[in-house]
């Protein structure tokens, strides 16, 4: 059974990344209806700042979101664009994940934005980082814009089509991989640090 987990990387009340999110996840399941979808706002958990110790020594909500992610299959991350990039909080995350965790596993990839200004954002910075970790990234992404969403609705008819393209390219790229080689790991690997 293949498992899907959206994360959505705002920590905004009312905000719409979890809304795009959702419409990828809907659009895979629609596409595939014997996978399983999960998702992790962070809005929802609680996470500590990312110091080097391993995971179970948090005292919060950072083990079981660390432990969800690592029982996934696939992804699909959203995050706000904040500062031509994306968000901190999104970024903390990506510190704690063990490399294990997303190599060799496919990601798909969604910005939401106020503007076009920072189109770029996903290509340049989000993909190093998952690229980083040897992830399989679809190589196309969905960048939102304030303007085509609504009331929470997403009122664009091409960005609910491109999430729908976005969540069945996740799954087919994922079934497509299984049990595939990976080639080499990454070359930082190091032991954490015990509290
Ligand atoms: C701190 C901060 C920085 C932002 N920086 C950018 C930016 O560099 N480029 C941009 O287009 N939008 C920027 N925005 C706007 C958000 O990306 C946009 O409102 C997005 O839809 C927020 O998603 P959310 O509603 O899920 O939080 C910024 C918003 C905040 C709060």
């Amino acid at each position: 059974m293949t498992t899907l987990l959206g994360i959505s990387g705002s920590l905004t009340a009312g905000g719409s990344t979890r809304t795009v999110v959702d419409a990828a996840l809907a659009a895979a399941q629609a596409h595939a209806p014997d996978i399983t979808t999960d998702v992790i706002d962070l809005r929802d958990v609680t996470i500590s700042f990312c110091d080097g110790r391993p995971p179970e020594d948090y005292p919060d909500d950072t083990p079981q979101v660390l432990a969800r992610i690592q029982d996934a299959d696939a992804y699909i991350i959203g995050t706000p664009i904040y500062r031509g990039s994306y968000t901190g909080t999104l970024k903390n995350l990506l510190d704690h994940i063990p490399v294990e965790a997303f190599m060799g596993k496919v990601v798909g990839l969604i910005g939401n934005a106020y503007t076009d200004h920072h189109y770029l954002s996903i290509d340049q910075e989000l993909k190093p980082v998952l690229a980083w970790f040897n992830m399989h990234i679809v190589p196309g992404s969905v960048y939102v814009r304030a303007d085509q969403m609504k009331g929470g609705e997403i009122t664009d008819e091409r960005v609910r089509d491109h999430l729908r393209q976005l969540g069945e390219a996740v799954i087919s790229l994922c079934h497509s991989l299984k049990d595939s080689p990976q080639g080499p790991p990454p070359l930082v690997l190091w032991p954490r640090k015990k509290s």
